[in-house]
């Protein structure tokens, strides 16, 4: 985080001496980043943070990834009854995508967690897509619910102490979810930094001289909810700590709660931000992917696509245009509401789509968006710089025909002769806004005729520049023919 802030007890200089009501010292830590030159904090522990009486390793969280050598679309469904619940909210963390930044998992927890955890390799986003709690951090306490972002910095010790699911009078579960059988507590989305590097906002959001947030960005200050009170645990004890090191769980056992901290101040710590805080960028015409993102590491971006109103030109084409995001991979999470230009797709999806081959509407969705003025779908995406790979738990989530999906006719009004004349699907509202612009499409270049080249060679038919005819050149088609050439 960019901004000050304290909870708790300080003295007013650092590094000066602060003691307990028994008249020993606190025990003074400084938190810090980047070789002690980024974001920090200083706390004040009640006991020294540094007496350890046990330790080792539990077991490997290392990923073993698959088909890294195949590039295609992939949907894997983690929604409904698709994932047994399992482990703690640790434990039962199931990743399915990820590479040398990140790595993306969805966690059912079955059980709560005995333990307190730290990830000293990476930053945590946990989106709560179901479920609520409490986080209990060394920084504080932060209360979350359905829709949350969770943001844990690296090297926070935390524990999560879960709300149990209910179901309503019609016995099914109060906030929408999978069946409370199914889905005990919770299920959330993991993006964990796997390079090191520290969630951030967008940097175009923030004042470079001042680190305020500006005011064209869709959050700011205001929507965090920040660490707060209860802070401190004064209990003796024996207290394992989990924690996430080169890519092991190892166990430490202190004699005294972790969570020992009478006060801290600085740039470092845990925060909470509802995705239903942040305000879409709308347009006139359609907006470009990077303005629904909410927060930023080395090397990808975590987007948030909400609710939102849709381009307001007369004839604007509301889903996204097909497009090749030449330098990303890009997944996407769906949480809930209508996926427009998207079929197939449910709750709990997880699309990914590779950097090698563009990607965009489904069949019929283009036509089918045009008079509609918002959209209610809700989803959490991050691209990567570097190509994903999937795990084998992806792959037995995965569904096959996905790549196969845009295959069928785009435009079904032509053979049902209810294509749309250009300015003629107009949503009323647009329209009486934009009276001048409701009217066909100027044609910049309208003598379209004398552009058309003959087809490339097919079948050794000839064709090609200077051929005979583009009637020669057509392939012949055949009844049954597919393009479905997938699999790996
Ligand atoms: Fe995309």
């Amino acid at each position: 985080m960019p901004y000050y802030t304290k909870l708790g007890l300080l003295p007013q200089k650092r590094h000066v001496q602060f003691r307990r009501p028994d008249g020993c010292l606190y025990s003074e830590e400084l938190f810090g980043t980047e070789g002690f030159t980024g974001p920090s904090g200083t706390m004040y522990h009640i006991h020294p943070p540094t007496q350890v009486y046990g330790w080792k390793p539990l077991y490997s969280t290392k990923q073993e990834y698959v088909e890294t050598d195949i590039m295609r679309m992939r949907h894997v469904m983690t929604g409904g009854q698709r994932m047994a619940p399992r482990g703690d909210a640790v434990t039962g963390r199931v990743v399915l995508f990820g590479n040398a930044d990140c790595e993306m998992a969805v966690c059912n927890p079955a059980e709560q967690m005995p333990y307190h955890y730290k990830n000293a390799q990476g930053d945590e986003c946990l989106f709560i897509h179901f479920g609520s709690g409490v986080c209990h951090t060394m920084l504080g306490t932060i209360r979350f619910g359905p829709k949350d972002y969770l943001i844990i910095p690296k090297g926070i010790t935390y524990t999560i102490i879960w709300d149990a699911r209910k179901n309503g009078t019609d016995g099914k579960p109060t906030d929408g979810g999978p069946s409370i059988e199914n889905t005990p507590y919770s299920r959330f989305l993991l993006i964990e930094t796997t390079n090191g590097s520290h969630y951030g906002p967008p940097k175009r959001y923030v004042s470079k001289e001042h680190g305020q947030y500006l005011e064209h960005a869709p959050y700011c200050e205001r929507d965090f909810r920040l660490p707060e009170m209860p802070l401190t645990w004064d209990v003796k004890g024996d207290f394992p700590v989990r924690i996430k090191a080169r890519d092991l769980i190892h166990e430490y056992v202190y004699h005294y709660h972790p969570l020992d901290v009478v006060g801290w101040d600085g740039c470092y710590y845990p925060y909470a931000f509802n995705i239903d805080d942040f305000s879409p960028i709308t347009g006139k015409l359609h907006m470009p992917p990077p303005i629904h993102q909410t927060f930023e590491a080395h090397n990808f971006v975590i987007c948030s696509f909400c609710p939102r109103m849709l381009d307001y030109h007369p004839q604007a084409i509301k889903v996204p245009y097909n497009h090749s995001n030449l330098d990303s991979d890009e997944v996407l999470y769906y949480v809930e509401g209508n996926f427009g230009s998207r079929k197939g797709i449910e709750v709990g999806s997880l699309t990914a789509h590779p950097q090698g081959i563009p990607h965009g509407p489904h069949p019929g969705t283009i036509e089918a968006s045009l008079l509609a003025t918002h959209t209610a779908e809700l989803a959490v995406m991050c691209d990567t710089f570097r190509p994903l790979f999937p795990t084998k738990a992806a792959l037995d989530l995965d569904d096959a025909k996905y790549p196969a999906s845009w295959q069928g006719e785009h435009f079904p009004g032509l053979t049902s002769g209810k294509m749309h004349l250009n300015g003629v699907t107009v949503p009323q509202a647009s329209a009486a806004a934009f009276p001048r612009e409701v009217n066909p499409v100027a044609v910049i270049r309208a003598d379209v005729a004398s552009r058309i080249v003959p087809a490339p060679i097919v079948n050794g038919n000839g064709g090609g520049h200077g051929g005979n005819g583009a009637a020669a050149n057509v392939p012949p088609s055949r009844a049954g023919d597919t393009a479905n050439v997938w699999g790996p």
